[in-house]
């Protein structure tokens, strides 16, 4: 079966707040991924609010009729947004003020007592819980014991050594080869666990070929690449051929 494609649409929020002005609309940017096919919208409200606004949430649970995945620190401000605003899915993620972007995944055997609680009160809210983590095996149990219905791997370091074709020869081939096996293995041993498999973070229309080869991935979560493609020719089709990247 088919992996799901959820659409990372931060990125439309970041051109927007780069002006603070009201456009483009997410609400618009969700809606043609929608007819586009993408099966979810994912968004990260940051505890800065450096591109989506709270406000942007409340709208997009209006809208999005697939399916709505929130990613977000495990703070209490966060949870309680999410109690009131019901997305179908939290995914936590670690979070450090200075980043460019989500560095790594969240650290849920350090993190162990602050990650169960926030988990629990989502899993009371009937929201889905996600945690994004690292293909590692302590932290694989450790998410399965916090209450965590599915893990979504890091893909950071493949992308890393996926970037430049070029580096797909030889000892970078191998790298990249090492690093797939690596999130094949993460990903049987949480399914073996129960839980279900996402994948994302920094995943192209060239890179993810090999892990949708994996069937315990069930769930991808893309956006920089789709949204930078879409600038050129049009967010439909930056869409569209991501599915068809997912799906051969
Ligand atoms: N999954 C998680 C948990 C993320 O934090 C991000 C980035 O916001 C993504 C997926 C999407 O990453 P990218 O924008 O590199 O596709």
């Amino acid at each position: 079966m088919t992996a799901r494609l959820n659409v990372n649409i931060d990125h439309v929020a970041t051109i927007r707040e780069a002006r603070k002005t009201i456009e483009p609309s997410i609400i618009t940017a969700a809606v043609i991924c929608e007819q586009s096919g993408a099966n979810g919208i994912t968004v990260h409200l940051r505890q800065d609010r450096r591109h989506i606004q709270d406000r942007d949430i409340e709208l997009l649970r209006d809208v999005v009729t697939t399916y709505l995945n929130v990613e977000m620190a495990a703070t209490d401000e966060m949870i309680a947004i999410a109690e009131r605003t019901r997305p179908d899915a939290v995914s936590l993620v670690p979070e450090n003020p200075n980043e460019v972007t989500t560095e790594g995944g969240l650290d849920v055997v350090k993190n162990f007592d602050t990650v169960s609680n926030a988990a629990g009160k989502l899993k009371d809210a009937g929201i889905f819980v996600s945690i994004f983590i690292d293909p590692d095996t302590e932290q694989i149990e450790a998410a399965k014991r916090s209450g965590a219905q599915q893990i979504e791997i890091c893909t950071a370091e493949y992308a890393e050594l996926t970037l430049s074709a070029r580096a797909m020869h030889g000892e970078g081939e191998r790298k990249a080869n090492n690093e797939v096996e690596r999130i094949r293995k993460a990903a049987v041993h949480a399914n073996s666990l129960g839980l279900l498999v996402a994948a994302g973070h920094g995943l192209t229309y060239r890179n993810v070929g090999a892990l949708a080869a994996i069937p315990e991935i069930t769930e991808f979560n893309i956006g920089h690449n789709i949204i930078s493609r879409s600038v050129f020719v049009g967010l439909n089709q930056a869409v569209r051929e991501m599915i068809d990247a997912i799906s051969k």
